[in-house]
């Protein structure tokens, strides 16, 4: 098998403006091919204008990207599939249908797509709606066939824009599924997400994007790596001088004290707190998740902020 290790998106500096609001303020981002990959950010963070700009719909004001190799990424998009954040199917049209015609745009032969569109309805639980109008199908059940539209001509490279939003838990899973299976095969998947907890679940790589610049670029391990560890400690003593060995940070609720992990690690504290015979009934040491690193870095002030 010949593997091409370029990677899947590759982009220098993109700038945009939509009048004077600067959505891009120079993002570079490389999404090596194969990957499951993560763009999170709040809302307003740029997350939709970068994933535009990369695919084409617009052009940036400064900055180039090369998607597929293709340095005009529209030349790639018979190997890209991609679900937009606006939903929408033509109502009087049957799933199959829609399936087949959004594999038409982007180069399949209709009859091949019917078949595949048939194939991947009954995958999803959707035969029975297979030739309904898309108007009698639920909000969940619409997306679903749009996201299948999104992948039916077997792309390489798969975008997609908040897909778990409006989807139940169930149809959540299986989009993870999806995901995985797609990557699997061997397409890339970038999309985007503010539910933290899918980007843990499936991202080999993330950039988290705020006010339009990226503030982190790396694996979930990296961006979790970098809060500290929380403790939570139990003492069954309310007072005595081992208090002055607490951290200046810990706060406590009843006899129940919460930090960060000390530099120096918990065993001096523990030591002292045996030594004043505190007693200690119970300690955990949590390592943040990557909600609270999105938070902690999304959050943070930019550095041309900071000096301000
Ligand atoms: N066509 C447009 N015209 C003017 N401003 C725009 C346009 N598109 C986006 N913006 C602005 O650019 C910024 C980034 O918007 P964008 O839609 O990329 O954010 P997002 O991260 O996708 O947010 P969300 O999570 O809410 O989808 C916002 O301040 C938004 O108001
Ligand atoms: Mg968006």
């Amino acid at each position: 098998m010949c593997v091409i290790n370029s990677p899947a998106i590759e982009a220098h500096g993109l700038v945009k403006y939509f009048g004077d609001m600067r959505a891009l303020g120079g993002i570079d981002l490389i999404v090596p091919a194969g990957m499951i990959y993560g763009v999170l950010g709040a809302n307003g963070a740029g997350k939709t204008t970068l994933l535009r700009t990369l695919l084409g719909i617009i052009d940036p004001d400064e900055g180039s990207r090369r998607v597929l190799g293709e340095a005009r990424p529209l030349d790639a998009a018979a190997r890209i599939g991609y679900l937009p954040e606006e939903r929408g199917l033509y109502p009087a049209m049957t799933p199959r249908e829609a399936i087949a015609f959004m594999g038409a745009l982007r180069g399949l032969p209709l009859k091949v797509g019917r078949k595949r569109a048939d194939a991947l309805l009954a995958a999803h639980d959707l035969a029975q709606a297979a030739n309904r109008p898309i108007r009698t199908l639920s909000k969940g059940q619409a997306q679903t066939v749009q996201l299948l539209g999104t992948i039916v001509h077997e792309p390489r490279l798969i975008v997609l824009d908040e897909p778990f939003s409006g989807l139940d838990a169930i149809n959540q899973e299986r989009l993870e599924t999806m995901i995985r299976s797609q990557a699997a095969g061997g397409a890339t998947i970038v999309f985007s997400t503010h539910v933290i907890a899918h980007a843990e679940r499936l991202c080999e790589r993330i950039a988290i994007i705020a006010k339009g610049v990226v503030r982190f670029e790396g694996t979930v391990e990296d961006a979790r790596a970098r809060m500290k560890p929380k403790v939570h400690l139990t003492t069954r003593r309310q007072d005595g001088d081992w208090r002055d060995a607490m951290p200046r940070d810990a706060s406590v609720e009843d006899r129940t004290w919460h930090f960060d992990l000390p530099e120096g690690g918990i065993e001096p504290l523990l030591a002292a707190l045996i030594a004043g015979d505190a007693g200690i009934d119970s300690l955990s040491i949590e390592r943040p998740g990557l909600h609270d690193a999105f938070i902690a870095i999304a959050g943070e002030p930019a550095a041309a902020e900071a000096t301000i």
